[in-house]
């Protein structure tokens, strides 16, 4: 029970030292929020959203799932984008993967880890796709490279809503990333998959031609 005390002991010092450097700080936020841009991460403890990218509370709205998978059918991970992007109006939608995920090391390998392998067949239905490029890197270097082929299809994913279609043809600026992070160094790094127009999108995914 203790180690659960020490967690609103933490709180009660960090709430008090945020009001004593800026005292307007949680009353201006309880009226509103309008973060600029909306984080999709991994939720392995190791990468924590808000804190790797120096943002304060307010500035990021965040979803995180097992791998940061955004799937089509996942009315969860939907709604906090339509959210984002229709309501908060953010100019940036980031999918986050980060190396070592295990996540990714899960769907390589031939064991089971229970209600979670169905989550996962999604990378394991990657990795099928990409064997045979992955079978011409180095053994040890295929974990990593599936962890960013993962990153670019959720990239692929988020361009292929309506959600983000709709924001495009509506002329909003949006723009979707996709960067992965470093658990050895803590460095993000980006992958070069930006897209900011249905102009950069497959035509056979453009909701409208
Ligand atoms: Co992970």
């Amino acid at each position: 029970m203790s180690d659960v005390v020490r967690l609103i002991e933490n709180n009660r010092r960090w709430a008090a030292h945020r009001t004593r450097v800026d005292p307007d700080f949680f009353p201006r936020l309880s009226r509103q929020q309008a973060p600029q841009y909306l984080w999709i991460g991994c939720a392995d403890s190791r990468v924590p959203a808000n804190e790797i990218v120096g943002l304060d509370p307010g500035e990021l709205f965040v979803h995180r799932n097992v791998a940061n998978l955004v799937l089509h059918t996942d009315l969860n991970c939907l709604s906090v984008l339509q959210y984002a992007v229709e309501v908060l109006r953010v100019r940036h939608v980031i999918v986050c993967g980060h190396y070592g995920c295990g996540g990714v090391l899960a769907a390589m390998q031939d064991r089971s880890l229970g209600l979670i392998d169905n989550w996962l067949r999604h990378l394991r239905d990657l990795h099928h796709e990409h064997e045979a490029a992955l079978a011409a890197t180095a053994p040890e270097a295929r974990p990593d490279r599936l962890c960013e082929l993962n990153v670019m299809r959720q990239v692929e994913n988020l361009c292929h809503t309506t959600i983000v279609q709709d924001a495009w043809h509506r002329g909003g600026a949006l723009s979707v990333h996709g960067w992965i992070y470093g658990l050895h160094d803590g460095l993000l790094r980006d992958l070069g998959v930006s897209r900011s127009s249905a102009a950069e999108v497959r035509r056979s995914h453009r909701v409208r031609s």
